[in-house]
This record gives C-alpha cells, structure tokens and sequence, in this order.
C-alpha cells in the first residue's frame, strides 16, 4: 500500500470564494481542526494578498503540531519573500509557488514566451530555496499544457531544487484518462522525477475532480490537493472527503491516507458553519441525505441489511446512522421501523391499518416526521388496539 498525502487548501483555494472569507481565529480554529483530521499539509493562506493573510499564516504555522504549513505565492520575488517571511517560524513549513504553463497564459496572460516562462520558474524556485528547503512547484493550468513541455518545465524546476510538482487541472477541463495520462508521460519522460512528489489539484468545473485527482493517483500522483466539501474557485476544488473514501473503500485501490475518517463529518460542519456555504443534500459522504433512504424498496432493504444499499457505514465518517425517511414513497417496513423506534410495535393487520392512513397524510406533506407520527399512532390508537 502507498500513502497519499493529503495536502489541504480550504483556507486557500476554498477561502477564495466570494463569501468565505475567514478572519485569523476562524483560519486557526479550522486549521487544528484540520491538523486533528490527520492531513499532511495545510495550505494556510496566501501571504502577499492582505496583511490579515499573512498573519493566518504565521499564527496557524505556531499551533499547528503535525502537518506541514504551506504558503502560496505566484512566481514573483516580493511574493516568495512574504511566504518566506510567513512560515519563519514554522517548523515544518512549504513555499507553494508557480506559474502558467499553457500556451494560453503564456500569450494572454504571461505575455512571455516558453523560454521565459522556464526561465522566470527556475529563478522562483531557488530564490524560495532560500527561505525554505521544501518547495512546491505549481505549473498553472497544466491541464491545458501540451505535455511535451509540461515535462520540459517539470525537469527544469527538479534541477532547480523543487520538491513537490503541483500539476493542476486549473480549469477543470481534463477528462480522467488525459488527466491520468499526463501523470504517467511525466513519470516516463521527466529525468529526476522519482526524487519528487507529484501532486494532483483539480477544480470540478465539470464535475470531474474526484475522478481526476484518483485517476492521477493510479498513474503516480501520491499527493491530493483538496478542500472540505469541495468548495473552491467557481464549481469547486476535489473534495478532500470523496477522494480519502474512495481510497478507503476501494480495496482494488493500493492507497492509504492518515486521515482519521470519523472526523469528516464534524470538520465538514465546522466548514459549512463557518464559511457559510452550505452543501447540498445529496452531496456524497457529508450530505445531509447521504445515509437517507425514503423508498420503500431501498428502506426495506436497509432494514433488512444495511449494507443492501449503503457502501459506507455512516459511523466511519462520524454520522450517526443511517436515516429512514418517511414520505410518500416509503413502504409498511419504514412505517412500522419508525413507530418501533417510537415504541409501538405494530401487528400485521395494525401496520395494514394505519399504512392506509399514514399514506393519505405523505400525500399532502413532503415528509413526515416523528411529530406527524406520534400524532398518527395517537389518533389511530383506538384502530391499533382492536387490531394488536
Ligand atoms: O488551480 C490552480 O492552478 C491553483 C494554483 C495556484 C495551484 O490553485
Ligand atoms: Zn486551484
């Protein structure tokens, strides 16, 4: 089994959504929360962008006691020089700095040619050497890089001391088998690149992030760059509880992660709490209807045997259990499940019973909850009685 480190960027990518900005006590409570998660990197903040920024990283870099604090900078000294500054008392600190790589940022962006662009790489990363032995190196938009010199500008920042090469699909626009194929033509054509970690950072602009960032696992990645509920620039980065699930699950996946799954739906909470974006309800791990099951074929299923219709035990990511909701659609084994837990256990011909009345009140309410079915059984008690 290889280990995939999980490198965190909520409080970077995921706090650049418009709304989700954190003040420096929010940053630091979710960043022990995050080192409690077991990550093994936090990529705190953006150093150079505000004064508030700079500060999240340096106060998180002293409270945090296990994983590594990163800062990111674009490939700008005054930049580098800030996220060097920042993380000066870190003990285990990381500079993330980079730039475009596509031939669209070179001409539109950049405005620079390829030799420029390798040059302007080269000089970042050693100047961040400077500052710190461990450098990351993101070549922006390298989901849009031709791959020849994708492998070109990899090889140039190893020789200039880089650790870790970011290969970010910034505009979510690879299909998984692309993705995963840069990754492997990397790894066959990039002389020193079993000294470094590549690292997978996707953006979900078309739903693809999860499946980029394991596809490029399969073909060498061993770090993910994720948030907590995959919230990020636009439709949003990997989800960081997607992809440590799938690696969980998956026993045809050789991977492992330090993260301690029990935790995910409490940070998820905290994230959700304090950035204020909720998730919708049928987002898979940490949704609110993840573990909900409201037909009857499936309720009576899980019943049965949770695992009919569930591939994760709820109390692997820290919810409670698993829900059976009564509506409409639900069938007699819901119904009579519900009025167990309430303290009535239904006879046969009871459940026959009140099965007709309890579909005439899901017809005019969306969902019925255990208030409604108190009052049903209430009502029906005399009905119940003479059928028991
Ligand atoms: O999406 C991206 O390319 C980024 C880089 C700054 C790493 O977030
Ligand atoms: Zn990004």
């Amino acid at each position: 089994m290889d280990k995939v480190e999980i490198f965190d960027t909520t409080l970077r990518d995921g706090e650049q959504v418009p709304g989700c900005k954190l003040g420096t006590n929010q940053k630091i409570e979710i960043a022990k929360e995050l080192d409690l998660l077991g990550v093994d990197i936090i990529e705190a903040g953006f150093p150079i962008s505000s004064p508030g920024d700079f500060q999240s990283v340096v106060d998180i870099a002293k409270v945090v006691k296990n994983a590594r604090v990163c800062g990111l900078s674009r490939a700008v000294e005054k930049d580098i020089e800030y996220a060097g500054r920042a993380l000066e008392k870190s003990k285990r600190g990381r500079i993330h700095t980079g730039l475009g790589t596509s031939d669209i940022h070179l001409k539109y962006k950049l405005r620079c040619t390829q030799e420029q662009m390798i040059e302007r790489a080269i000089a970042a990363v050693k100047y961040a050497k400077s500052f710190q032995e461990d450098v990351e190196f993101y070549a922006e938009d390298a989901g849009r890089t031709d791959n020849e010199f994708l492998a070109r500008v990899c090889e140039a920042v190893i020789k200039a001391g880089a650790t870790v090469l970011n290969i970010p699909d910034t505009t979510g626009f690879c299909l998984p088998e692309e993705y995963g194929a840069k990754f492997k033509y990397l790894k066959e054509n990039v002389k020193g690149i079993h000294h470094v970690t590549l690292s997978a950072h996707c953006h979900n602009d078309f739903g693809l992030a999860t499946s980029n960032s394991i596809s490029a696992v399969q073909n060498g990645a061993r770090q993910i760059e994720c948030t907590v509920n995959g919230i990020g620039e636009r439709a949003g980065n990997t989800s960081l509880e997607e992809v440590v699930m799938i690696m969980k699950k998956k026993q045809s996946l050789p991977y492992y992660t330090d993260i301690v799954s029990e935790r995910l739906k409490s940070i998820s909470e905290i994230v959700i709490e304090q950035m204020g974006i909720v998730v919708q309800a049928n987002k898979a791990i940490v949704g609110a209807n993840a573990f909900a099951h409201s037909s009857g074929i499936h309720q009576d299923g899980v019943i049965k045997h949770r695992e009919n219709y569930e591939i994760i035990d709820p109390k692997e990511i820290g919810a409670e259990k698993s829900l059976i909701v009564l509506t409409a659609r639900s069938g007699r084994a819901a119904l009579a499940f519900r009025s167990k837990e309430l303290g009535v256990d239904l006879t046969k011909v009871a459940l026959d019973q009140l099965y007709v009345k309890f579909l005439e009140l899901a017809d005019k309410k969306k969902e019925i909850f255990d208030e409604d079915l108190s009052i049903l059984l209430e009502e029906n008690k005399s009905l119940l009685r003479q059928t028991a």
